[in-house]
C-alpha cells in the first residue's frame, strides 16, 4: 500500500494507472476511520481495480467554534485498517497542501445545502464540496463512494457531478450501525458511557416512525410527533431538527409518498449527531 503525501505524487500515481488502464475508486475520509468507512472501501472494491482512501481533516467545512483542532485522529490505526482492507494507496496531505495560503476558489451548491444541516452550519456544505471537487481532480476516480449516514452530503456530490460534468460515478453505501442500532461515526468517541446511551434514542426514534409507516401510517405531522416524543424521553438529548423531506430534492413533504428521508440531527452533551432512514424507497 503505498501512502502519497502531495497533490503531485497523487496525481502522477493516478494518471500512471489510468495509463495501464485501471480504473479507480475514490473514497473519501477525515480518518479515524470506523467499520463504516470499510464497508465504503469494500463497495470500490466491487467496482474498480484500485482504490485510494483519502484522510484529509478539511479545515475549511468546519466553522469557527466547532470541533477542528479536537478532531480525533489516529493516522497509524487508519494505516492499518486500510492495508488490512486491500486500500491500494493513501492520500495523506497536509493542509497547506491542499490549500495555498491565497485560496480563493470555492464550490457552493446554492439548493440542497441550505436546509437541514446547513442551516446550522452554513460555509459548511461549501468547504465539503470543494474539498471533494478537488480530490476528484487530484485522485481521478472513476467511481467514488460515499455514505447514506450523511444524507445530505451524498445528495449534494451527486448534484456537483452532474451540474460540473465530473467523469466520476457516486455511490452511496448504507449506514453501518453498531451492534445496539448507534449509527457509526467519527464522533462517537466524544461520548461518555452515559451519553452514549442517551444518542440510542436517534436510532430508536427513526425505528419508531419506521415501525408507524410499517402499519400505514402515512401523516407526516403524526410521524413526526412520535419521533420528538421518542427523542424528548432523554432530557439530555438536544433536538436540533427532525426532517421529513423528499429523498431526492430534500425539500419538506406535506404526505409520505414517494421515498421520504427522516432526517435528525441532536446534540448530546456537546456531540452533534445525525441519523437518517429513508421510507418508501
Ligand atoms: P467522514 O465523516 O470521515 O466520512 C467519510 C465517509 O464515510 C462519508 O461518505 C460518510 O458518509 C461515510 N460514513 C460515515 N459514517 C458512516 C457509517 N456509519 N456508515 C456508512 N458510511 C459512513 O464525510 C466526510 O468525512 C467529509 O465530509 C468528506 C466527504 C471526507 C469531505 O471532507
Amino acid at each position: 500500500m503505498e501512502i502519497l503525501r502531495t497533490t503531485s505524487a497523487m496525481q502522477k500515481w493516478s494518471l500512471n494507472r489510468k495509463r495501464v488502464g485501471q480504473r479507480i475508486g475514490l473514497v473519501p475520509t477525515m480518518g479515524y476511520l470506523h467499520q463504516g468507512h470499510m464497508s465504503l472501501v469494500q463497495l470500490a472494491h466491487e467496482r474498480t481495480e484500485v482504490v485510494v482512501a483519502s484522510i484529509f481533516v478539511n479545515p475549511i467545512q468546519f466553522l469557527p467554534g466547532e470541533d477542528l483542532a479536537h478532531y480525533p485522529r489516529d493516522f497509524e490505526r487508519d494505516e492499518r485498517l486500510c492495508r488490512e482492507a486491500g486500500v491500494t494507496a493513501v492520500f495523506y496531505p497536509t493542509p497547506e497542501e491542499i490549500y495555498a495560503a491565497d485560496h480563493s476558489v470555492y464550490v457552493d451548491e446554492t439548493l440542497l445545502s441550505k436546509g437541514l444541516c446547513g442551516r446550522q452550519r452554513p460555509g459548511h456544505f461549501r468547504g465539503v464540496a470543494t474539498v471533494v471537487a478537488k480530490l476528484f481532480n487530484l485522485v481521478l476516480p472513476d467511481v467514488a463512494v460515499f455514505g447514506q449516514k450523511d444524507a445530505q452530503q451524498s445528495r449534494i456530490i451527486q448534484r456537483l457531478v452532474r451540474d460540473l460534468n465530473f467523469p466520476v460515478e457516486i455511490v452511496v453505501g448504507p449506514i453501518v450501525r453498531e451492534p445496539d442500532g448507534l449509527a457509526m461515526s467519527s464522533r462517537n468517541r466524544y461520548l461518555s458511557a452515559q451519553e452514549r446511551q442517551h444518542a440510542l434514542s436517534l436510532h430508536r426514534a427513526l425505528e419508531q416512525a419506521e415501525d408507524l409507516y410499517r402499519r400505514g401510517c402515512r401523516d407526516v405531522p403524526v410521524i413526526r410527533e412520535a419521533l420528538e416524543a421518542c427523542l424528548s424521553v432523554e432530557s439530555a438529548v438536544k433536538i436540533e431538527f427532525i426532517e421529513l423531506v423528499d429523498n431526492s430534492t430534500l425539500e419538506p413533504v406535506t404526505t409520505m409518498g414517494g421515498a421520504v428521508l427522516i432526517a435528525l440531527a441532536a446534540r448530546v452533551g456537546s456531540t452533534r449527531l445525525i441519523d437518517n432512514i429513508v421510507l418508501g424507497a
